[in-house]
């Protein structure tokens, strides 16, 4: 996951004409009075390769989507879409109710930002995500990694691995030794933070955290964990710690 300012929304939002991103009017029993606006289409990365990843674009859910920031979500692991799993499962504005009806999502992450989900058509997701995370965070666009601590698809001892080669490979500090980050008074998981000094200060690049009792879709089997640790994510800072 990593987050842009509105400044690459704009990016997107022109890249939407650009590249035919397609306006969704209203999805399939979608509920009424929905404020924000969706869009989905393809956009081709590798033309010889016939490689594309489809995106689904929500809005902030705000009267001012484009102060919000723009958060881009990768699904990692075998069998998990970022758009079907993901986003209608995890931490879009809908979950799928009886009859194929869609629901309110109370913790919906487009509550604070806007959201692209982007999904590969090949499958080989690890392979191709690692230089591509990689390249989002050498452009000093923040990334956060998270992983269930009760998943049982992937281990988190993978995704810590995962963080430790990124830190690696940009080059960043650990600012946060591997600890326990706070969910109100509960701890939340665990977490290790990595970034940079700029100008005389110390700023968090990659995040790396567990999620304690979280399954593997993480904000659809602990919300109220999951939403703390995006907001903590959106504003930049560590994640809550006793005596930090
Ligand atoms: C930044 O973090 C490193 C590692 O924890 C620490 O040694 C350094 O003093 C910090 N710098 C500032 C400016 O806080």
């Amino acid at each position: 996951m990593a987050s842009w300012s509105w400044g690459a929304t704009l990016l997107v939002f022109l890249c939407f004409s650009a590249c035919g991103g397609e306006l969704i009017t209203k999805l399939p029993g979608q509920p009424k009075n929905v404020g924000f606006k969706q869009y989905s289409g393809y956009t081709v990365t590798d033309a010889g390769h016939g490689r594309a990843l489809f995106y689904y674009f929500v809005e902030a859910d705000s009267a001012d989507p484009l102060s919000r920031p723009l958060t881009v979500w990768f699904n990692g692991g075998p069998g998990c879409s970022s758009f079907g799993v993901g986003a209608f499962m995890e931490n879009g504005p809908f979950q799928v109710g009886e009859n194929g009806k869609l629901l309110r999502n109370e913790f919906s992450w487009n509550l604070e930002s806007n959201m692209l989900p982007l999904q590969y058509q090949q499958d080989n997701l690890d392979m191709n995500i690692i230089p591509l995370v990689l390249d989002i965070l050498k452009e000093g666009i923040p990334i956060l990694l998270f992983s269930g601590d009760q998943d049982s698809l992937i281990p988190l001892t993978q995704t810590r691995t995962i963080a430790n080669i990124l830190a690696e490979d940009a080059k960043l500090l650990t600012l946060n030794k591997y600890g326990p980050w706070y969910d109100g008074k509960q701890v939340g998981g665990w977490s290790q933070s990595f970034g940079e000094e700029r100008d005389g200060k110390n700023v968090t690049s990659l995040t790396y955290a567990t999620v304690r009792g979280a399954a593997h879709e993480v904000p659809f089997s602990s919300p109220s964990q999951a939403l703390t640790l995006f907001l903590s994510f959106l504003k930049g800072s560590a994640l809550p710690r006793p005596h930090a």
